[in-house]
């Protein structure tokens, strides 16, 4: 069964075939990462963990039981509780509710493994399997979103409370299981 799991140094190559197999599809929807990227992937990866290490983001991959990876599920922007999440998911699973519960999955963590308290994440509209995956991961629309944001497309920043998802007792705003930066 895939499993969700925290980004480390180790899933490096699995995360470029990802992204090379599925450069095109991405792109279809959201803006190319461009050929800088790929060709200086070793070195944007480093930075990726650097800033999971700092705390300011939380990624994470869906990996397959052989090790390939099939989703990108990201927290970017940690601050005062709230994040931005990101997402995208391997075209050959696409359409089987991958999206969706691993988002879904993602919203308990946030609240349990990081104390978050909101996630915030913009679609275009254009995008309607975005929007249906934020729709039904409890997300609700709140406002348009700055299309320079969404490669210059009109579009919608989604909200989503986490209260609910958080372990009893931590009403008041304690993190429940904050991992030490790194962990
Ligand atoms: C958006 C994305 C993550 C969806 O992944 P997925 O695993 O295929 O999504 P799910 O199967 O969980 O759900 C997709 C929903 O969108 C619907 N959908 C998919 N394509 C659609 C389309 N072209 N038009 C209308 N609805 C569509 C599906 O029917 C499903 O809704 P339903 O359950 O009500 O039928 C994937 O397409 C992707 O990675 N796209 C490129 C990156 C991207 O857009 N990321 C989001 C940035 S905001």
């Amino acid at each position: 069964m895939p499993e969700l799991q925290r980004l480390h140094a180790g899933h490096a190559p699995a995360v470029l075939a990802f992204e090379r197999a599925n450069r095109a599809y991405f792109a279809a929807s959201v803006s190319d990462r461009g050929d800088d990227f790929f060709d200086r992937f070793a070195d944007r990866y480093d930075a990726l963990l650097a800033e999971q290490e700092a705390g300011v983001c939380a990624f994470h991959v869906l990996v397959a039981e052989d090790g390939s990876v099939l989703g990108r599920f990201n927290l970017v922007g940690i601050e005062d509780r709230t994040a931005e999440l990101g997402y995208r998911v391997a075209q050959h699973v696409a359409g089987r509710g991958v999206a969706t519960s691993t988002v879904r999955e993602l919203c308990r963590l946030a609240a349990h493994r990081y104390g978050l308290r909101t996630l915030r994440a913009a679609a275009a509209h254009r995008n309607v399997a975005s929007r249906r995956v934020l729709v039904k991961a409890g997300f609700v629309p709140v406002g348009p979103a700055d299309p320079a944001r969404l490669g210059g497309k009109p579009g919608t920043w989604y909200r989503r409370d986490l209260m609910n998802d958080r372990p009893s007792g931590t009403s008041t705003g304690q993190a429940p299981d904050r991992p030490a930066p790194g962990s």
